[in-house]
């Protein structure tokens, strides 16, 4: 794994889009593996400045984003299809129907994780996946104990996650328990990972990714193996890096 340790929020953001940015003028054909969260809005933020003064090019990219919850609608306020258009889809020339997030609201959603897996595959996999890291060391919402064999499924949400996520509903009844997530076979098969983190809370979660030993417990220390991450981290969260 790659470390790079950005000053704060700001910088580690700056670094990211720069890093995507950089992708997508090499490779206009880029398939983009996204993230949602609170980590990644910053990067989303200077990727978007980037396009309006660099006039970065996403018509020929497609993106696939790693979640959804598990019943909610795509316009629904909460939900991640909500969250990247607001925060990237309707600022750049991505066309709509080059994105894809998998639907939480599907009546067959077996069929739906299948479906989602063969358009990754027919896209030709993903380039290039950004990622965020749980508290408890989740990546996508595979939660602890998810293997490496995993693709792309429905997942029950930890209560840590579902505290964690309260944030952004009005009451924490209002979390969906449930997620449709890319597995970490799934993300493992991207070529290239760039993973965010910031914030103190997230240094325990950083340092076992990095640090310990590679176990379904952490399901981001399974990123170990992968040969080429870049973990992008701020000062706070690389706190408890020996
Ligand atoms: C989001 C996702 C999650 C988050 C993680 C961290 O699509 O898959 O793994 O990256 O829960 O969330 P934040 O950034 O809100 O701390």
């Amino acid at each position: 794994m790659k470390l790079v340790i950005a000053k704060d929020y700001d910088e580690m953001s700056k670094q990211a889009a720069r890093l995507l940015a950089d992708e997508v003028t090499r490779n206009p054909e880029t398939v983009l593996g996204l993230a949602t969260g609170g980590t990644p809005v910053g990067m989303y933020r200077e990727l978007v400045e980037l396009c309006r003064t660099e006039g970065i090019d996403f018509s020929r990219a497609t993106s696939f984003n790693l979640d959804e919850y598990v019943g909610l609608p795509g316009h629904h306020p909460q939900s991640y299809r909500t969250y990247m258009e607001q925060n990237l889809f309707s600022h750049i020339n991505l066309p709509a129907d080059q994105t894809n997030i998998p639907r939480g609201d599907a009546a067959d959603l077996a069929a739906e994780c299948q479906r989602y897996e063969q358009a990754i595959a027919a896209a030709g996999g993903i380039d290039i996946q950004v990622l965020g890291i749980g508290n408890n060391g989740h990546i996508g919402f595979n939660e602890p104990g998810s293997g490496q064999e995993t693709t792309t499924r429905v997942v029950q949400l930890t209560e840590s996650t579902i505290q964690a996520n309260a944030r952004f509903f009005d009451t924490i009844d209002e979390v969906p328990t449930q997620a449709v997530s890319m597995g970490i076979r799934t993300i493992l098969g991207a070529k290239k990972i760039v993973l965010l983190a910031s914030g103190e809370a997230k240094a325990e979660a950083v340092r076992r990714m990095i640090e310990g030993e590679m176990t379904a417990d952490v399901p981001a220390s399974l990123l170990q193996q992968h040969p080429d991450v870049t973990v992008i981290v701020d000062e706070e969260a690389a706190s408890r890096l020996s």
